[in-house]
């Protein structure tokens, strides 16, 4: 087992399943979000934490910080829904159970109020309102980070940064989307946007051409920015895909780790993941846990973009894909760890 620590808990007020997975406490406690979503089974949910975690491992080592990778996820029942103040401190229950290895965060499916219910039974919770002392949304941050990604992709993919003129498809508006559809067409960009929910006026009101989330996945553009839920790259997709880059704040976007050698030879340039979408857990642990400045957690965000750039740049030196030189990073760091304990 790659996992330090996995839990399963029935939460003794809703009666619902509550698995959190640590991942790694290497570099120091585990973080993640709390993802609340529809899986057709609990057990499914777990799979889920599994692989959502051990991403989390990769995005804390890959941004620097002093956490390790933890997930929180629970099948929501199909149907009807349990009231959603007690599963939220039936959440707190099973975190504050482990005593500090995990804290959790938003994730798909919950927000910073859902923070502050789960913060009244578990200190070790991120991004809580201002007004219950968190740093609050930080899906505007995640955005911001995928800004740097995408001048990083573009410098090394088109030989400029700049994203004015180039073409996007945003694949999901919700709340990172939403901001990452209104930055790009603030710099100008030619953009295509999709969802499952219809927010074809969201698109409209910035500029953007709504499509189908199969057509959005198939555009003909210049980066792909998938912004909705993980493993969409499979190798029935990646034939149809039509962009010359790809790079989002979705997690998980390989179905596989093997789909990425797919991309490098139909010569997709894929940003991984856990380097993109890094934005929001940098923003919320420079401010709650580090206590920064504002100008220095803005060069943390900015930061995404350098080291993007440097592991693309050593991708394409080396001939690897970014994705094999991001799993090197994370495995010496985990070594480094492992020996010196
Ligand atoms: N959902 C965030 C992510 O996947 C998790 C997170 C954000 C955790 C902010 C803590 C604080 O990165």
């Amino acid at each position: 087992m790659e996992h330090e620590l996995v839990i399963t808990r029935r939460g003794h007020r809703t009666g619902l399943p509550i698995t959190v997975a640590v991942h790694s406490t290497a570099r120091g406690m585990a973080a993640g979000g709390c993802r609340l979503t529809h899986y057709p089974h609990w057990r499914d949910a777990v799979t889920d934490a599994l692989r959502l975690s051990a991403a989390m491992t990769g995005k804390t080592t890959l941004a620097g910080l002093p956490l390790g990778g933890g997930k929180t996820v629970v099948a929501l029942p199909a149907g009807h829904l349990p009231d959603r103040r007690a599963l939220l401190l039936d959440v707190g229950d099973t975190i504050a159970f482990l005593g500090g290895r995990y804290a959790t965060g938003p994730d798909v499916g919950t927000g910073p109020d859902d923070m502050a219910v789960i913060g009244e039974r578990t200190e070790h919770v991120f991004c809580r309102p201002a007004s219950a002392g968190g740093s609050g949304d930080s899906s505007e941050h995640t955005a911001t980070g995928v800004i740097a990604a995408l001048r990083a992709v573009c410098r090394q993919r088109f030989g400029s940064p700049d994203l004015a003129g180039r073409r996007f498809a945003i694949l999901g508006l919700g709340r990172v989307g939403g901001h990452v559809l209104r930055l790009l067409a603030a710099e100008r960009a030619h953009l295509v946007a999709a969802d499952t929910e219809d927010r074809g006026a969201l698109a409209a009101r910035h500029g953007a051409t709504w499509v189908s989330p199969r057509d959005c996945l198939a555009a003909d553009v210049d980066v792909l920015i998938p912004a909705a839920l993980g493993g969409l790259l499979t190798a029935a997709s990646v034939p149809a895909l039509r962009c010359a880059a790809i790079a989002g704040p979705a997690n998980n976007q390989l179905d596989v780790p093997a789909t990425a050698d797919l991309l490098h030879e139909r010569g997709i340039l894929w940003a991984p993941d856990v380097v993109v979408s890094a934005g929001g857990l940098i923003h919320a642990t420079a401010v709650e846990l580090l206590h920064e400045t504002p100008e220095q957690v803005a060069a943390r965000l900015h930061g995404i973009g350098d080291t993007l750039a440097t592991i693309l740049q050593t991708a394409a030196t080396t001939g690897v894909t970014p994705a094999t030189v991001v799993d090197q990073l994370i495995t010496q760091d985990q070594d480094r760890f492992a020996v010196r304990h």
